[in-house]
């Protein structure tokens, strides 16, 4: 991907439509930070990933915004939903504006949710032929045993769509402990894999997207932005390798 940057003075100007000499005494005021921090330096190069507000309020709507989200069970992955929160809901207002939800997760499953403005990152991620490799960490109600890897890789054919899923990675980690790696999302894909086994999952948290892991020092309903690389990441792309 391809960034773009300009100066921060001709943004403000432009985007505020207000003469330069009047940019200047606005940075002097300290009303606009850049990355958590008040802008100063008019000579700035800002990028589509630098976090500007102006009183507290998002400038450069059209810039591409990344969020992951440590999603909580009870958390609808949905725009608007009258019984339960909704992801969305879990940013402030002026940050949720224009954001949509890349890959849900059921009301009952927690952890990694991604969310953004750009279109063309979240169908990146989400065709089928990308086969971009999600990790759930899956809890059942019953022992697992040597059965399950060679059929979750061998796949399980689902009447209702007339499919077969897609090989995944079954790894036990103790008695009734599984990482699962999927590469695509059917509707309850996993409970459904299990249901095979008529084992029933008792907890299901989703740890990685592509080769970006849930931050483990989000605790459960915290969000945070995710850094360039860790756009590249969820792509299952090395940031620091050549593109
Ligand atoms: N599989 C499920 O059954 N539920 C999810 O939320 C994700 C994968």
């Amino acid at each position: 991907m391809e960034t773009k940057r300009s100066r921060l003075d001709r943004l403000l100007a432009k985007t505020l439509q207000i003469p330069r000499k009047q940019v200047r005494q606005l940075l002097l005021s300290g009303r606009v930070m850049l990355d958590g921090i008040p802008a100063k330096d008019m000579d700035v190069l800002v990028d589509e990933f630098s976090q500007l507000t102006f009183d507290g309020v998002a400038l450069r709507d059209d810039a591409p915004r990344y969020v992951m989200v440590n999603k909580p069970i009870g958390v609808v992955c949905a725009t608007k939903d009258d019984i339960h929160p909704t992801v969305l809901e879990l940013l402030p207002q002026a940050e949720r504006e224009g954001l949509h939800i890349v890959g849900r997760l059921d009301l009952n499953t927690s952890g990694l949710v991604l969310l953004t403005n750009d279109s063309r990152w979240s169908r990146a991620l989400m065709l089928p032929q990308a086969h971009v490799p999600k990790e759930y960490l899956v809890t059942l109600a019953n022992p697992l045993d040597t059965d399950y890897a060679p059929a979750f890789a061998s796949g399980f054919y689902f009447q209702f769509e007339d499919i077969t899923t897609a090989p995944a990675q079954l790894d036990i980690l103790s008695e009734r402990q599984a990482r699962v790696v999927l590469t695509e999302g059917k509707y309850h894909q996993i409970k459904r894999m299990f249901g095979r086994f008529r084992n029933p999952v008792m907890a299901l948290h989703r740890s990685r997207i592509g080769a970006l892991p849930l931050d483990s020092a989000l605790s459960s309903g915290q969000w945070r932005h995710l850094t360039p690389e860790e756009v590249q990441l969820a792509l299952g792309m090395d940031a620091s390798s050549p593109k």
